[in-house]
């Protein structure tokens, strides 16, 4: 075979591996969403059985007389000034392995999840930014802060369910 025959058939081989590349590279152009595994953060309940769920279970119902339940409860926190931040700084919160943005989502999730029927009226979601905010002042003191709040609650005529 002469040589110019040979590169010839080099670039033959080239052009289809070109064309294949495009084929790949068309539901990208398209602009498809990416897998599920593109995703910037796993899904909101990944985060929770992943960072959460050990201590506060399944279900939210956590380990009564060492972890809070979540269900039916922690959606009251948000009627009383201080709660909203108090759900960011909690330890398990706060220190958690989470982005801010992760943060922002397992909170929404967790209160949607568990507490929808105690969330106020006009309540928003968390933000990246308000998780920002927050959680560098993670509480060391939380047993004292959650007390004012629960009196507070109280005083709303709200009574949270026993631990
Ligand atoms: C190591 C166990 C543990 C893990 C993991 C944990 N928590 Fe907690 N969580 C607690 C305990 C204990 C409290 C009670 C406050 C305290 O002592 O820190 C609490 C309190 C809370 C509260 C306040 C509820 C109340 O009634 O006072 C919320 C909300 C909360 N956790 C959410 C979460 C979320 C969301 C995650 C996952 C990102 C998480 N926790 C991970 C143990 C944990």
């Amino acid at each position: 075979m002469r040589s110019a025959d040979k590169d010839r058939l080099h670039d033959g081989g080239a052009r289809l591996i070109l064309a294949a590349l495009a084929l790949l590279a068309i539901p990208a152009l398209a602009g498809e969403p990416p897998p599920p595994s593109h995703q910037k953060y796993p899904a909101p309940i990944q985060l929770y059985v992943m960072n959460c769920w050990g201590c506060h279970k399944p279900g939210g119902e956590g380990i009564p007389g060492t972890v809070p339940r979540l269900r039916d409860t922690v959606g009251d926190f948000l009627h009383v000034p201080g709660g909203r931040e108090y759900l960011i700084e909690v330890p398990g919160v706060a220190g958690s392995a989470l982005s801010n943005a992760e943060v922002a989502e397992v909170l929404n999730w967790m209160l949607m999840t568990f507490s929808k029927n105690q969330i106020p009226p006009g309540f928003q979601p968390y933000t990246e930014a308000e998780v920002a905010k927050y959680r560098p002042r993670e509480l060391n003191n939380v047993q004292t802060v959650r007390a004012e709040l629960v009196s507070k609650l109280a005083a709303q005529g709200i009574k949270l369910p026993p631990q």
